[in-house]
């Protein structure tokens, strides 16, 4: 057991985690709140998170790195050209690692520093490098926080999409009143949680395919893919988290769904086309997003094929229905079709072919030749493509890419 499983599953046991294996950077700066980042970790991880802590110089002056790292169950990461971090785990792979990057407490010179871009240091590198959301909690003087440079710069930064968490306002380290204080660690926890819960799909019904297929060749024996099903398990979390009701037909998997997930366990591509077409009746969105096997044994032994001696063996195989085709001819076509292309060369030309022949609204379309994104990775990346767009999506994990990839659709679905 490692040991941030270990935590986590400890401090899970008896209540809901409602961050189960999000990946969090938690930003520490140089601010006399700098000790809440401890509890801050501790929260997160309550709630079934997985924390990283990076930590500026100034940070470092008031909490040790040790003490994060107790709470955190992992190394904490401090300096942007320390070699040996580097090669355990550089800050554009933390970048990508993040579902989330939280700077708190953020003092008024880090985030004078977000303003400008600067990527002199490891937290600063990693909040230009990372794609997923950020998110940051101010923590200052009341006079620093009012002061015009300050609140100027957290209007960039809101612009710029970031999230402000805060400030609380009431009595400071130094004897002031005012606004300024750092929220508490588990208002801000609740904050975080909130702003995943986005409401994009109320009212609607999204339809998800995971995982491979397997097709028995005998009781023993069967013909199966590479797929993890992590990709389709992050979109049914996200299309949950949007607030719709979501069904995820799985394939066989290691994957865990997310509680409110309704799970349909198939495993021949016959069944998933099934269940499909089933749960598809009254649908607004369906998903597909399986590895499905495309041909099948056409007979299979009723017992365990034997070697016997032989030296070669030939298999018949015949094609197996096409699930998304099916999908988006039938009488009950949801409103949104998306297909996924995984392919290993001429991607986006075997991905655009793809879209027109099954009648697809949207294709993503990845390469599974790269060996840092699709099939068993916990990272991805692609392209979007509709009819008269082509949106690109950079490497960054499942989740993230799951978040923007449903935000999209949610959009398109709401002009539609
Ligand atoms: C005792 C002490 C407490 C401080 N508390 C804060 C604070 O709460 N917020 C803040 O913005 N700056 C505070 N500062 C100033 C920052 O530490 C200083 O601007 C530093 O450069 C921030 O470094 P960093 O943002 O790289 O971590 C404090 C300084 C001292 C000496």
């Amino acid at each position: 057991m490692n040991a941030t499983f270990g935590v986590n599953f400890l401090l899970c046991i008896g209540q809901m985690a409602r961050l189960l294996n999000r990946n969090f950077i938690i930003g520490v700066t140089g601010s006399i709140a700098a000790y809440k980042a401890a509890e801050l970790t501790r929260e997160l991880i309550r709630e079934g998170a997985s924390v990283r802590v990076v930590m500026t110089e100034g940070a470092c002056e008031f909490i040790t790195p040790l003490t994060m790292q107790a709470l955190s169950g992992n190394p904490v990461h401090t300096g942007l050209l320390d070699t040996e971090a580097e090669a355990a785990m550089g800050h554009i792979e933390l970048a990508r690692w993040a579902d989330s990057v939280i700077v708190a407490p953020a003092s008024a010179d880090s985030i004078a520093r977000l303003v400008q871009g600067r990527a002199d240091d490891l937290l600063g590198a990693c909040v230009l490098a990372t794609p997923a959301p950020i998110f940051v909690a101010p923590a200052m003087n009341q006079e620093m926080w009012a002061k015009a440079a300050t609140q100027e710069n957290i209007g960039v930064l809101r612009e710029r999409g970031i999230e402000i968490l805060g400030p609380d306002s009431g009595s400071q380290a130094c004897g002031d009143i005012g606004a300024g204080r750092l929220l508490e660690p588990t208002e801000i926890v609740e904050s975080l949680i909130a702003s995943f819960s986005t409401g994009d799909l109320a009212g609607k019904h999204v339809v998800i395919t995971a995982g491979p297929t397997r097709e028995p060749l005998c009781p023993v024996r069967y013909i199966s893919n590479r797929s993890s099903g992590k990709m389709g398990y992050a979109l049914a979390e996200a299309c949950l988290n949007a607030g719709a009701r979501t069904t995820l037909i799985s394939g066989p998997v290691h994957c865990d769904a997310a509680p409110g997930v309704d799970v349909v366990e198939v495993e021949t591509t016959r069944e998933m086309l099934e269940a499909s077409m089933t749960a598809t009746d009254g649908a607004d969105i369906f998903i597909g997003a399986a590895a499905v096997v495309d041909f099948k044994p056409e007979t299979v032994a009723a017992q365990k094929i034997k070697r016997a001696g032989s030296e070669s063996m030939e298999l018949k195989l015949v094609a197996n229905p096409d699930i998304i085709a099916t999908i988006a001819t039938s009488d009950t076509r949801p409103n949104l079709v998306v297909g996924f292309a995984a392919e290993t060369n001429d991607v986006s030309a075997y991905a655009r072919d793809k879209l027109k022949r099954k009648n697809l609204d949207f294709i993503f379309a990845n390469d599974v030749s790269d060996k840092a994104i699709g099939f068993n990775s916990d990272s991805n990346a692609g392209t979007l493509i509709s009819a008269n767009n082509e949106i690109v999506m950079a490497v960054s994990s499942k989740r993230v890419l799951a978040e923007t990839m449903i935000a999209e659709l949610a959009k398109h679905l709401s002009e539609k």
